[in-house]
């Protein structure tokens, strides 16, 4: 999942040790598992940024759509004066949106695991919109967060992307169960992608360039740059489908032959055929994700969609 650039991911540590740790462990299970939050390297994050230009990735360019077709509907839920949380925020591209139509946005804090990228974005946001205080906090948005507390302002959670779907269903309550704690009081506004036409959803993941294919063997480079592992990139496909039962989109890595890799000292076998599952990307229905975000401690109050997306006004308590 996203954090950087035009991404909006779950998020990722830093370092290598916990990728090694991390990959290790998941070519030990059973199928062998990689988190998809290591698909965000510099390379793999321009190449998701490719990916969202694509004719057949319509996630982006439907949240885009409904953010600025709904635009005044949205900041009249929202309301004036408030503080806006992005999880994952990147390259903070979307937020402009909600700059450009709410009511004297007071501040901004984009939370993003990559530093570096992050504070580039804040410095050019501030220049557009100096009357908005932006302060960017450095953190993995999945973990217990530690905001600085700033009461005010009534806090409004912003999760665009619809990145909610890298998670498993049961991550997603845990995840958005925690956002209840941050946000008491506000509310959260958060893309989803809806269950659609199985065709559809198959294209998106299975462009006709080959950039998600690009994308997803990334992340075997990734392992060769930073741990000297020695994955053959054209032992292995890329490989996704749709599952209509569980409504996911699953995205695994086939190996083309037998073939043992050597990662971090230790060596692992594969069989042709075999799989290195890489990511799901789970839909929802409108009311399925109501039915979570309600479970979570969410009333939901607003939903704009066009079939395709839907992007949801979630509020709390105080
Ligand atoms: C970041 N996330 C919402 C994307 C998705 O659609 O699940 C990641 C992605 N994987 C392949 N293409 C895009």
């Amino acid at each position: 999942m996203s954090q950087t650039a035009a991404r909006e991911k779950p998020g990722t540590l830093p370092g290598s040790s916990g990728f090694c740790r991390d990959l290790v462990a998941g070519l030990k299970l059973s199928p062998k598992t990689v988190s998809p939050k290591y698909f965000y390297d510099d390379t793999g994050s321009a190449l998701f940024d490719a990916i969202c230009t694509l004719p057949e990735y319509y996630p982006t360019r439907k949240e885009t759509d409904l953010l600025t077709r709904h635009g005044a509907a949205i900041a009249a839920q929202i309301g004036p004066d408030v503080e806006i949380i992005e999880f994952g925020a990147g390259s903070v591209i979307k937020i402009r949106h909600l700059f450009d139509t709410l009511d004297r946005p007071r501040r901004f804090t984009p939370i993003d695991i990559s530093g570096a990228h992050l504070h580039a974005s804040a410095a050019v946001l501030r220049a557009d919109y100096p009357g908005i205080e932006i302060r960017p906090v450095i953190a993995d948005f999945t973990q217990p967060l530690a905001l600085p507390i700033r009461d005010d302002a009534r806090r409004v959670g912003f999760f665009p992307g619809s990145s909610i779907g890298n998670f498993t269903p049961a991550e997603a309550l845990a995840f958005l169960t925690r956002l209840t704690g941050v946000l008491r009081g506000g509310g959260l506004l958060i893309a989803v992608d809806l269950i659609k036409d199985p065709a559809v959803l198959h294209a998106a993941y299975n462009d006709a360039a080959g950039v998600t294919g690009q994308f997803n063997l990334n992340l075997l480079a990734r392992a060769n740059r930073e741990l000297g592992a020695d994955f053959d990139l054209d032992g292995f496909a890329h490989y996704a489908f749709y599952h209509p039962v569980l409504n996911r989109i699953e995205m695994h890595l086939i190996s083309r032959r037998a073939q043992s890799v050597r990662i971090c000292d230790e060596i692992f076998e594969f069989c042709e055929g075999e799989s290195i599952h890489t990511e799901c990307s789970y839909k929802y229905s409108v009311s399925s994700f109501q039915a979570l975000a309600r479970a979570a401690g969410f009333t939901p109050v607003d939903v704009w969609e066009d079939g395709w997306m839907s992007v949801h006004w979630l509020e709390l308590q105080d």
